[in-house]
């Protein structure tokens, strides 16, 4: 049976590469993508339609007129800070807006891919496992672990990509922690960079590319996508700076409690990829190699 796959979120930076690589593999006309904004944001020539996942009718209209067979799910309240702030905004985006689209997708008998976060972990004990107990902090956090739940308990097939440090090129995206850093070392600019937080960073395009691996296997359940190295952000930097050619010396070193930012941060939240490589057969890039493919984009 062919694929009719729906990619709700494509605006984003992840959706963009999601709906590159699908539509890559599946053919245009089997992708619809969808994102709150009137109309694209980049440029494509996959079919588009306005949807905002927290209202019902808008969700339910485009599933039964599209009839897909894959929900991939990329939309979310994505700023960790101003969630603090923002609650019921990203609760509804983010629970309510999932809680809808599972219902929809259940209804369809469609599989809903869903990308979930490392923040669902303390980050006081990892490197993590996929059976590992979630226990997020921030509301960010907690509303991406609401979803997971709801997503379990709705009775939908499922498969939930927990990602982390997502990084790329996109047109009109939310700038990303490599490319701000590479922006500033080129404008000679001195950057602290907080040397206790470790994390995967991961490639947005490796992660599209992982996902169409996922859904051609029709796999289902809880994966680790991720680049496969875990690597702190003050290393990362210096990491960016030599593959770019960049200024090391403007990187200095900091710590974490000293950026008081509103949303608490998993201190160690790396990412054990093993079950994605052997199960899904997937590969998963080391930092260099992400780096240098991202290098090439940029030419
Ligand atoms: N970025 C990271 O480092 C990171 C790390 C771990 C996990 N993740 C997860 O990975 C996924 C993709 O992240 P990303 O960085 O690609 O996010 P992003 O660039 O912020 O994209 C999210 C997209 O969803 C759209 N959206 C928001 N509310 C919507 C609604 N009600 N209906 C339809 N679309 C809506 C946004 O539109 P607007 O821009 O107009 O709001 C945006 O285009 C998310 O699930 C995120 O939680 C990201």
């Amino acid at each position: 049976m062919a694929e009719r796959i729906l990619v709700v979120g494509c605006n984003g930076l992840l959706g963009q590469k999601v709906v590159q690589e699908l539509s890559a593999h599946f053919g245009n006309k089997n992708v619809l993508c969808v994102s709150i904004e009137p109309r694209a944001l980049f440029s494509t020539n996959v079919p588009y339609r306005q949807m905002d996942i927290t209202k019902i009718d808008s969700v339910h209209g485009v599933i039964q007129q599209f009839k897909p067979t894959v929900v991939v799910n990329t939309a979310a309240y994505t700023n960790v800070d101003k969630a603090e702030i923002e609650k019921d905004l990203c609760w509804e985006i983010n629970v309510t807006g999932v809680e809808n689209l599972a219902a929809a997708a259940k209804e369809a008998g469609a599989l809903l891919y869903h990308i979930s976060t490392d923040y669902v972990f303390s980050g006081e004990n990892g490197p993590y496992r996929e059976e590992d107990k979630p226990d997020p902090r921030g509301f960010y956090a907690k509303s991406k672990w609401a979803a997971e739940i709801a997503i379990r308990k709705m009775g939908v097939s499922y498969f939930i990509a927990r990602t982390s440090t997502l990084f790329g090129t996109g047109e009109n995206v939310r700038p990303n922690f490599v490319l701000w850093l590479i922006s500033a070392l080129k404008k000679n600019q001195e950057v602290t960079i907080v040397d206790d937080q470790t994390g995967n960073p991961t490639l947005a395009d490796n992660l599209a590319e992982a996902l169409r691996v996922a859904i051609e296997k029709r796999a289902a359940g809880v994966y680790h996508l991720t680049g496969r190295e875990a690597i702190d952000r003050y290393s990362f930097a210096h990491r960016i700076a030599k593959i770019f050619g960049l200024n090391a010396l403007l990187i200095k070193r900091g710590k974490t409690s000293h950026l008081k930012q509103l949303a608490p941060r998993p201190m160690n939240a790396a990412f054990i990829v093993e079950k994605a490589e052997k199960e899904l057969g997937v590969h998963l890039m080391s930092v260099d190699e992400a780096l240098l493919k991202l290098k090439q984009q940029l030419g």
